[in-house]
This record gives structure tokens, C-alpha cells and sequence, in this order.
């Protein structure tokens, strides 16, 4: 069987996508800065299932790991990304500190981008493959209070839909996975309440992987947002975001 590979794949969202590939009977190789969240996952995982699970420790904000990460792939066919790891922030465009702002942009953006865009070349000249690229119901409105997030995540929705039309000249499929809030640690980045999150990174995981849609909302309520921010004034939308956004911020 091939293998899937999931950035962020020992917690959260990628974990739950690790379970559904995993379900699915794809060997996986899972990243993380953490080493001992990937070996906890590794030996839930290979117990679990017989595949087989490899893990590579890497901050993907460093290029040189991200170019590890690639000559370290090729001894695997891998024909399955999942690009998720990503960081929130949630603070005024003020006072937001501009390490925790360029942090965001470095991995949701210029990481995502880059990881992206090598597999897709890979995939392409395979003529096989399938990216899923992990962004957020965030991307389709400016978010007061989190603008850098959401403005991270919109870059990442353009780049994804607008590949994803050009991905089917080459039999690639090319996903953008667009979830409401999610209970997982992101909100211990995003200096968020914990209540706020409910999503469940399982269901939600198996749901994105089932799907054969370029644009995944996850769920009735991704759904119902995503239909909200269409038909209302972008001004009364991005006040209510920004109400909910207030809410959510740790004080
Ligand atoms: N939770 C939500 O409400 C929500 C909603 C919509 C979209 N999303 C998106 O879902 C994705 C997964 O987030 P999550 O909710 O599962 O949060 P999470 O549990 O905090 O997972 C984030 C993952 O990214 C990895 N990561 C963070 N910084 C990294 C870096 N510099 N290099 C490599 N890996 C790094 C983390 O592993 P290490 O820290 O060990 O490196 C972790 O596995 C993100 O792209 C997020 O934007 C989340």
C-alpha cells in the first residue's frame, strides 16, 4: 500500500487524519516538531492497525527541513498529502505581537506553500495523488481579531481552489478542507478559551476524506457559515465574526 503524508499528524486534525488513512489501510509518514507526540502516535497507531508508521521530527518553518523532509520521502511512494500544520493567533491587529504574526505566516503560508507546491510537481509527473490542504471557514471572511489567521488561511483557499482546476489536466486531485472550529490544542497557540472549539477532529477528518469535492466544509454548520458569508453583506458578516472572535480571546 502507499503511503500518506501528514504534516502535523500526531494530534488534532492530523491525527484524526492519520486514524482515517490509516482506517483506509495507507502506511503513513507523520511530522511534528514534537518527538514524543509522533511516537505516542506511531505506537497508537501500529497497534490499532497493521500498517506501518514513520516519523520525521521537523519544524516546517525551516527550509532546510522542509528539503529533508522531501529527500526523506522519496524512499516511500507516497501518493497522499495532507498539508495541515498551521497556528492561530488571536489578538488586535495592535497589539499583536509581530513574531507570533510572522510565525503564522511562516508556516500557514510560506510552508504550505512550499510543501504544496513540491508534492504537486511530484504528483503531477506520477500522473497519481491527491493533496488536501488544510485551511478554514476563516479564509472566506477578513477576521477581525485574527487577522492574520484568517488572512493566512485565504491566501492558502485561493492558491488550493485555483490549482485544484488545473490539478485535473494532470489526474491529481487537489482538495481545500474549510472546517468551523475544531476541539483540538490550537487554541492553546491561539491564546483562545477552550470552550470555543467543538468540531470533532475525527468525524471531521473521515468526512474530508470521503469527500471528492475541491472545497470540503465539514458538516452542517462549516455549510451553513459558508452559505451566510455568501448571501450577507460582507460588513454585517465580518462584525459578527468579530464579536465572535472578542468572545473567544482569552482576556
Ligand atoms: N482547531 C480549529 O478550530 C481549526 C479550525 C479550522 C482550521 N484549523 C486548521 O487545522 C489545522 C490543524 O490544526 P489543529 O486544530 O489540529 O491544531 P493543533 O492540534 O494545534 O495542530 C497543529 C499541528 O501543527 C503542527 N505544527 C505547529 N507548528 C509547526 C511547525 N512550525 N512545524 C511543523 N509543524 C508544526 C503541530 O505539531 P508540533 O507543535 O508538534 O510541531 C500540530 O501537530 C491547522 O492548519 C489549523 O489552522 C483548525
Amino acid at each position: 500500500m502507499s503511503y500518506a503524508l501528514i504534516t502535523g499528524g500526531a494530534t488534532g486534525l492530523g491525527r484524526g487524519f492519520s486514524n482515517a488513512l490509516a482506517d483506509l489501510g495507507y502506511n503513513l509518514i507523520i511530522t511534528s516538531r514534537n518527538y514524543n507526540n509522533l511516537v505516542t502516535a506511531k505506537k497508537e497507531i501500529e497497534q490499532k492497525y497493521s500498517n506501518k508508521v514513520q516519523i520525521f521530527v521537523a519544524d516546517l518553518t525551516d527550509e532546510m527541513a522542509r528539503k529533508n523532509l522531501y529527500e526523506y520521502t522519496k524512499f516511500y511512494d507516497v501518493d497522499v498529502l495532507i498539508n495541515n500544520a498551521g497556528v492561530g493567533y488571536s489578538e488586535n491587529f495592535l497589539d499583536g505581537k509581530l513574531e507570533k504574526e510572522a510565525a503564522i505566516i511562516n508556516l500557514n503560508v510560506e510552508a504550505a506553500h512550499y510543501i504544496f507546491k513540491h508534492y504537486y510537481q511530484e504528483f503531477t509527473e506520477k500522473k497519481k495523488g491527491r493533496i488536501i490542504n488544510v485551511s478554514s471557514i476563516a479564509s472566506f471572511i477578513p477576521c477581525s481579531y485574527a487577522a492574520t489567521y484568517g488572512a493566512s488561511k485565504a491566501y492558502l483557499t485561493s492558491l488550493s481552489l485555483a490549482v485544484s482546476l488545473e490539478a485535473k489536466a494532470h489526474n491529481v486531485k487537489v482538495q481545500t478542507l474549510a472546517p468551523g472550529s475544531i476541539k483540538t490544542d490550537f487554541y492553546k497557540t491561539a491564546g483562545t478559551k477552550e470552550k470555543s472549539y467543538r468540531g470533532k477532529p475525527n468525524k471531521i477528518a473521515r468526512k474530508a476524506i470521503e469527500s471528492k469535492k475541491s472545497l470540503i466544509l465539514p458538516g452542517f454548520k462549516a455549510k451553513l457559515m459558508y452559505f451566510c458569508i455568501r448571501i450577507f453583506p460582507r460588513c454585517l458578516v465580518q462584525r459578527i465574526t468579530a464579536r465572535g472572535q472578542k468572545r473567544k480571546k482569552l482576556t
